[in-house]
This record gives structure tokens, sequence and C-alpha cells, in this order.
């Protein structure tokens, strides 16, 4: 293990990975930051276009949202747009609160932004109606307990729609292809693959059963698999 690897804190090596670029930046290009922005936002929904299936934004409408992990605010722009009575955003990186602030600023919308880390939300119990969060929790070193705590920070009766990594994909096995069998590693795990080689340092990823048992104290949990554009790639 390298000396610097050693001297940093896992939580801390996920904030610098996602601090010297937030998700998607690549797509934001353009003569102002609004048309990068859009740019960023069209690229989205065209390569995912089951996420505003998923999310169901408007269903915002009048509750109070939290969205975790808001990267470069695309999502948190929806939310907004739904017309909520209250909407929060956090995220572990100074760089995805300042894009997510300047979004809503360019088009006047309303969030209270944070920096802050999911697996211990600044929030009170039940404070929310919906908390929604895609491609985050399996970043965070600790899932299960930020699973817990958007379990801690949701009213009864509410809804939260968490998009986490599937251990069984084709990127997966793509990467273990890469990576283990034509390095000559085949031993090498398919978890040990993704913690090195899917993004930020220690990306973890589950199987349908292990994200049921995760959210095993929700009172249902309906998980399902997507086939997603990384798998297409
Ligand atoms: C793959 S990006 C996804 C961002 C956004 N949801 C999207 O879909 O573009 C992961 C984001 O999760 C954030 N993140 C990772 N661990 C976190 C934690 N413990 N608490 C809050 N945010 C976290 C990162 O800073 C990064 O912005």
């Amino acid at each position: 293990m390298a000396e610097t690897e050693q001297m940093t804190s896992p939580k801390q090596r996920v904030h610098d990975f996602w601090n010297a670029q937030s998700c998607g930046e690549v797509y934001a290009v353009g003569q102002t930051l609004r048309d990068q922005y859009e740019a960023q936002r069209a690229a989205r929904y065209a390569l995912e276009p089951y996420l505003p299936q998923f999310a169901r934004f408007h269903e915002g409408a009048g509750r109070d949202v939290l969205e975790i992990g808001v990267g470069m605010g695309a999502d948190h722009l929806e939310w907004a747009r739904s017309g909520p009575r209250s909407l929060s955003g956090i995220d572990l990186t100074e760089r995805a609160v300042e894009h997510t602030r300047a979004r809503l600023r360019e088009l006047g919308l309303q969030s209270r932004l944070t920096i802050g880390d999911a697996e211990c939300l600044p929030y009170a119990d039940a404070s929310f109606d919906l908390v929604y969060s895609w491609g985050v929790l399996h970043h965070s070193p600790d899932t299960p307990r930020a699973i817990r705590e958007v379990w801690r920070v949701l009213r009864p009766g509410g809804t939260a729609r968490i998009m986490i990594y599937h251990s069984r994909s084709i990127v997966g096995y793509v990467l273990w292809l890469r990576y283990a069998l034509l390095a000559g590693a085949p031993r090498r795990s398919l978890a040990d693959i993704y913690a090195h080689h899917l993004e930020s340092p220690g990306t973890k990823a589950y199987s349908v059963e292990e994200a049921r048992r995760m959210f095993a104290p929700f009172r249902s949990a309906d998980v399902r698999s997507q086939l997603s554009f990384g798998d297409l790639l």
C-alpha cells in the first residue's frame, strides 16, 4: 500500500476523488455556465432515460425532500422545480455543493445545501417525506450506516428512492476481465475490482439480496436491477 494511501482515511479518499471532478463534468461544455449545465443535464437524461422514471421528480411537490450526494445538481434542479415544501441537499464535497448552488442560482431556485456526510446526516429524526440518492451510498465506506441514516431522517410513511450499484453487472465483469483475468490474477474478487477500479477508492456493489437485507428496517422495500449505459460501454 502506498504511503499516502495509509495516511488518508477511506472517507477522505472518497472526498478527494469527487472533489477533483464531480460526476458528469465531462459533459458540461458550452460558452456560458447555463449552457454547460444544460449540456450536462441533456447528456445525463439521454444516457440514463430510466432515471426520471425512477426518481418521479413531480412527487416532490408539497413535500419535504432531501437529496443525498447532489453531485453537479442536475437531479437537484428537478427536485427544486417540482415545488417541494422544502428542499435540502447534501454532499461530501465542496465542489458538488458549489456546482449545485450555482445551478439553482442561475434559475432563481432555492435549496438548503450542506457539505456533509451521508453516514452522519445533520438532520433531526423524521425530518423528510422523501429521501433521494442516485449513485452515492455505495461510495461511502459504511453503506449500511448511511442507509440507517436515511431511515432515521424519514418520517413514518415517507419514501426513499436510492440507487446503489449492482454487483452482477456487465461493467463489473468487463473490469474483472481487464484487471483480473488479463492481468494474470484470475483469483481476484469482483469486490476487490470494484474497490480499486470503479470510480472513487473503496466503491462497493451489492446483490439484490444484500440490498434487501440493508433495507430490511424499512416497512417495505422494492429492490430491482436496471441495465445501465455503464453496462453498455
Ligand atoms: C457518482 S457521484 C453521484 C452524484 C449525483 N448523485 C449524480 O448522480 O450525478 C457520487 C457523489 O456522492 C458523494 N458522496 C460520496 N460519499 C458521500 C458521503 N458519505 N456523504 C455525502 N456525499 C457523498 C460524492 O461527493 C459525489 O458527489
